[in-house]
This record gives structure tokens, C-alpha cells and sequence, in this order.
């Protein structure tokens, strides 16, 4: 991790004031005064500040339920950050693993370990997320076989060369339905359902790989050591 970065994950410095202790000499690691932020640095590195041994805190996995016009970045845009309302300390140190659209509610995961939420987001390892869609016009029944194949099938996206990958779609109610999906192209369950016809109204995501959502919506948790480890054993 960047030198910058350890020093904030073990004090509570900001980056800015991590930047200055480290350019006037007052960083040193493994004995050596370092000056520039962007060193990477190790763990097992002994790191010091004005003599004080650092030791970064411990990673931290998060479940969020993510409510409506929020959105999944760290600071408020045109809508409040989906952080902003959460009473979760230091929350500018966390990234998500896969956003949401502003009006897209649900399942986040949150955290500080970029090569957890890297395992989870690459297109390589095909986690499975699942979605509560709702839609503008009614799904009739002499379309609901022709929409699960096509699903499973694969369809073409505009503005996209290959085909989605299988999907699995379960068609709940006239206008409601559950699509499992394993990759995450931008605004991906809108535009499966524009090719075929059907406009998505609302939009809740329920499970990513092995965790299903179960907390009330604007709140969150940690993720237990086994939900953490689910996703390393996914293909
Ligand atoms: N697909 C979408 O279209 N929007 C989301 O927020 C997530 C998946």
C-alpha cells in the first residue's frame, strides 16, 4: 500500500496531513527517513512517525442497504453519497465493491481492501448477483418463455459487440421478476430489459455471490468472517 495510505490507515491523520509528516522527513521505514507518498510499503514494514511505531487497522468488509437517490461514491453529487446518512466511522476510507444507480436500492458491499472488492468485481470471476426488477408494462404470459431462453440465451446490449452472458430470469408476477446475472456492465439489468421491450421502474439488488441482504434499508454491517471468505472460493 502507498506510504500516504499507511499512515492514514493508522492514525487519524487525513491524507493531506499524512502527505506533510511524510515530505518533512517524518516518516521512517525500516529506519530510513522516506519523503515521498507514494512509496509502497508492506505491512511487515516497520513504519514510525515523530518514533511512534504505525500499525494499520484491520480491514473492514460492510453490508449496506442502500436506499433510493442515494448514490455509491463518497461524496454527495447531485444526490447525498449512500455513506452520508450511515453512522459509520470513517467511511471515506471505503470503496464499494459494484455500484448502484441513484435510484437502484439494495444489497452494497463496502470496504478498504481493494483486492477483496477487486475479487469480486472483475469480469474474470463471474459472481452471481441477484435483482428484484420491477417493470413499467406487464410481462404476458405467451412471452414468458420466450424471455427466460432469451435470458439464458444471451442478449445483445446496445453499443455492446458480444452477447450478455447467461442469465437466469424468473418471472415473478405480471410485472415483477428476479434476474441473476454474472457480470456487471454500466446500467447492465436496464438494458437486458430495453432489448426486450420492457422498462425497468424499479430496481432492488438482493445477493451478491453468497450474501443476501438482511438488514433494514439505510443501515449496515460488518460482514462475518465466512462472508468475507465466500468470495475467494468462487470460479
Ligand atoms: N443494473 C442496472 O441497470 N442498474 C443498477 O443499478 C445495477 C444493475
Amino acid at each position: 500500500m502507498r506510504l500516504d495510505k499507511f499512515v492514514c490507515k493508522s492514525t487519524k491523520f487525513s491524507r493531506t496531513q499524512a502527505v506533510e509528516y511524510i515530505r518533512a522527513g517524518k516518516v521512517v521505514v525500516n529506519d530510513v527517513a522516506v519523503f515521498v507518498e507514494s512509496v509502497q510499503v508492506h505491512e511487515n514494514n516497520s513504519v514510525t512517525l515523530k518514533g511512534q511505531l504505525l500499525v494499520p487497522r484491520a480491514f473492514r468488509y460492510v453490508m449496506i442497504h442502500k436506499p433510493a437517490n442515494t448514490i455509491c461514491s463518497n461524496v454527495d453529487e447531485a444526490y447525498p453519497s449512500l455513506f452520508s446518512a450511515l453512522n459509520l466511522e470513517r467511511s471515506d476510507e471505503l470503496h464499494v465493491a459494484g455500484r448502484l444507480d441513484a435510484n437502484t436500492t439494495g444489497l452494497v458491499l463496502a470496504t478498504d481492501d481493494g483486492r477483496w472488492s477487486f475479487d469480486i468485481i472483475r469480469p474474470q470471476q463471474h459472481c452471481k448477483k441477484v435483482y428484484r426488477v420491477g417493470l413499467s408494462k406487464v410481462i404476458e404470459k405467451a412471452q414468458t418463455i420466450d424471455f427466460t431462453s432469451r435470458f439464458a440465451a444471451g442478449l445483445k446490449l446496445q453499443g455492446e459487440a458480444e452477447l450478455t452472458r447467461p442469465a437466469q430470469l424468473n418471472i415473478l408476477g405480471p410485472r415483477e421478476a428476479l434476474l441473476t446475472i454474472s457480470e456487471g456492465k454500466f446500467h447492465q439489468v436496464k438494458r437486458m430489459f430495453a432489448s426486450v421491450g420492457k422498462r425497468v421502474v424499479t430496481l432492488h439488488r438482493e445477493k451478491i455471490g453468497e450474501v443476501t441482504l438482511d438488514i433494514e434499508v439505510g443501515t449496515w454491517r460488518y460482514l462475518t468472517a465466512a462472508e468475507v471468505a465466500s468470495f475467494k472460493d468462487e470460479a
